[in-house]
């Protein structure tokens, strides 16, 4: 490193290079891990965000991870300093994990801003501790780099491949018809979940380490490798030596989201049949950047794009698969032969897209097809509806419904929460037909809170057992990544702040037409403007704590469900000093 790239530009200087009390003050309290002098000689300080938590599962493995980033900034001449985040994990954090991501963006941010970093390796893994990372690490602007933690194994159970989420669903309808009983659940269980990592389905999870990957902001190829796969260890160490050359590079995330990066990451979404919750973190992370992202252009751009990736839950086969098969840079190989991606688009590597996956090959046709012969045609992914029943919009993933009920209309059946539907759910008397429209109602961002992935409800028992397989679900909440069926979701505005959805009744005709991308309640509006006469908000629960700043703040789905107040990039300005 030169005397140069050591200079006094980097703001660790601050803090690290000071004279006299303060700098001692700085330097000294470090020197009790063991660190020498020298240490502070200039060299890029790296922090690694590492986001384990036992209370996390898909995320715990990342100690070791963060070693190997570690091993890799000491190999290009930084200084890297581990700080734990918070961990988002998807299985248990009640109401929702997504109440918290903002919680978790706004503490990344901080923890950068306020610490003698140059630059930040992020480790993430469970659903939205991606998106927060992303998030945190836009708003200040060092230069960032993503190192995703990987998907479990395949699961295995009696000689089938389980996907984990997506088998959830599937194991609890055999359950309710008695294809299964409670012990074999219990080892069902085991099998679906054997190793480290998270979800190795096409869910939330998988999706958005792709789409880090696809934005640029992670190394090419590193979405797909296994938790436990040794080079996932190696891809972090090489990520811990490029982040060094980033910061000397003055590589930062603002030069690689921009819009452009944003329409490869929304395409890249739509061949590997991406989560629908892809479209609300995208949205929420092009904000903190000032790019502006609308439902429809995830709609728009999606619509050329075949899907070329066979995972579940749209497809048979899992992330390990998909890895062996040649992960996401065969995806994006194949799609920039199409003239599908901006293949100049810079990336973490300081290369262009097209650069960093030339020569990247499609070993299994059968997992990752080709444009030619593609697993589902385009036109077959996320489409994005409005009609006076969603006049912000909401989303449905054609690749999970059932074909049959793309355009359908039905009389609808209205719950005011999933907990009041899940109250009846088994009851054999229950007024609903296989033309019923469930909707579930104040499931929002706001009306939950947190907009919780509740939306697709199971169907009703007496319905699973006519052998009903699907029903249209219209609901203001999020959908996991592994769920399936025909569901409307994010309905925008949300019930909770008087959406129209807050107006449905009983027995209100609605109109789903994905094809021309409506979604109508067939009442006039003369009658809608009475019903809204006497709505009323529901009452305000928390008077305290981050919930009731969460429910001020929070946008709506169209929006990203970021925090008003957290949109846009605050830099990495060295604040004053601390004494
Ligand atoms: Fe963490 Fe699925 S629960 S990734
Ligand atoms: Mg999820």
């Amino acid at each position: 490193m030169t005397e140069e790239a050591r200079g006094t530009g980097r703001r660790s200087r601050a803090w690290f290079g000071a004279r006299g009390r303060g700098g001692m003050l700085y330097r000294s309290w470090m020197r009790n891990q063991g660190f020498g002098h020298e240490v502070f000689d200039g060299r890029p300080v790296i922090g690694i965000a590492v986001s384990a938590s036992e209370l996390a599962p898909c995320n715990t493995h990342l100690t070791g991870v963060a070693e190997a980033v570690q091993r890799g900034v000491w190999q290009s001449g930084g200084f890297p300093l581990r700080f734990p985040t918070m961990a988002t994990g998807e299985t248990l954090m009640r109401p929702t994990a997504m109440l918290y991501r903002n919680l978790m963006a706004m503490e990344v941010e901080e923890l950068i801003r306020a610490n003698p970093l140059d630059g930040v390796v992020l480790l993430s893994g469970c659903d939205k501790t991606t998106p927060a990372m992303l998030m945190g690490a836009a708003s200040v602007d060092l230069p960032a780099l993503m190192v995703t933690g990987g998907p479990m194994l395949n699961g295995k159970y009696r000689g089938r491949d389980v996907g984990s989420g997506t088998h959830v669903w599937k194991f609890e309808e055999d359950l309710k018809t008695g294809r299964m009983t409670e012990e074999e659940s219990h080892v069902a269980e085991g099998c679906m979940a054997r190793s480290s990592g998270h979800c190795m389905t096409m869910g939330t999870a998988s999706t958005m380490a792709c789409a880090a990957e696809a934005l640029g902001m992670q190394l090419p190829g590193s979405a797909a490798w296994p938790a436990v796969d040794s080079r996932r260890m190696e891809t972090a160490q090489a990520a811990g030596r490029r982040i060094v050359r980033m910061v000397e590079e003055g590589l930062r995330p603002s030069a690689i989201l921009t819009r452009e990066a944003f329409e490869n990451a929304i395409r890249v979404n739509a061949a590997i049949g991406g989560s629908t919750n892809a479209i609300i973190h995208l949205t929420a992370l092009a904000g903190r950047v000032g790019v502006d992202l609308d439902p429809e252009d995830f709609d728009a751009l999606a619509r050329a794009v075949p899907t070329l990736v066979n995972l579940m839950p749209s497809g048979r086969y899992l992330m390990e698969d998909f890895c062996y098969a040649g992960g996401l840079p065969a995806v994006m190989a194949e799609l920039l032969r199409g003239g599908l991606l901006h293949g100049e688009r810079i990336t973490v590597t300081g290369r262009g897209v097209a650069e960093n996956v030339a020569g990247a090959e499609r070993v299994d046709p059968d997992v990752i097809t080709g444009l030619d012969a593609p697993f589902q045609p385009a036109g077959n992914g996320t489409a994005v509806l409005r009609g006076n029943l969603c006049p912000d919009g909401a989303v449905i993933k054609q690749s999970a419904a059932s074909p049959h009920l793309l355009t359908h209309r039905g009389p609808a059946r209205v719950f005011d929460s999933p907990e009041e539907y899940h109250r009846v759910a088994d009851d054999p008397e229950l007024d609903v037909d296989e033309n019923t429209v469930l909707v579930i109602r104040n499931a929002g961002p706001k009306g939950y809170p947190g907009m919780p992935e509740v939306s697709n409800v199971p169907l009703p028992a007496k319905l699973l057992k006519a052998g009903v397989t699907d029903m249209v679900r219209v609901c203001d909440g999020r959908m996991s990544g592994t769920g399936y069926g025909t569901v409307v979701l994010h309905v925008a505005p949300e019930a909770a702040v008087g959406g129209p959805l807050a107006l449905v009744r009983n027995g209100d005709p609605i109109v789903l037409d994905v094809p021309n991308r409506t979604l109508r309640l067939e009442v006039d509006d003369a009658e809608l403007r009475r019903r809204r006469a006497t709505w009323r908000a529901p009452a305000e629960e928390h008077t305290g704590g981050y919930t009731w700043l969460y429910t001020r703040h929070v946008e709506q789905a169209d929006k990203g469900a970021d925090f008003d107040f957290l949109r846009g990039c605050r830099g990495y300005d060295v604040p004053r000093d601390s004494h």
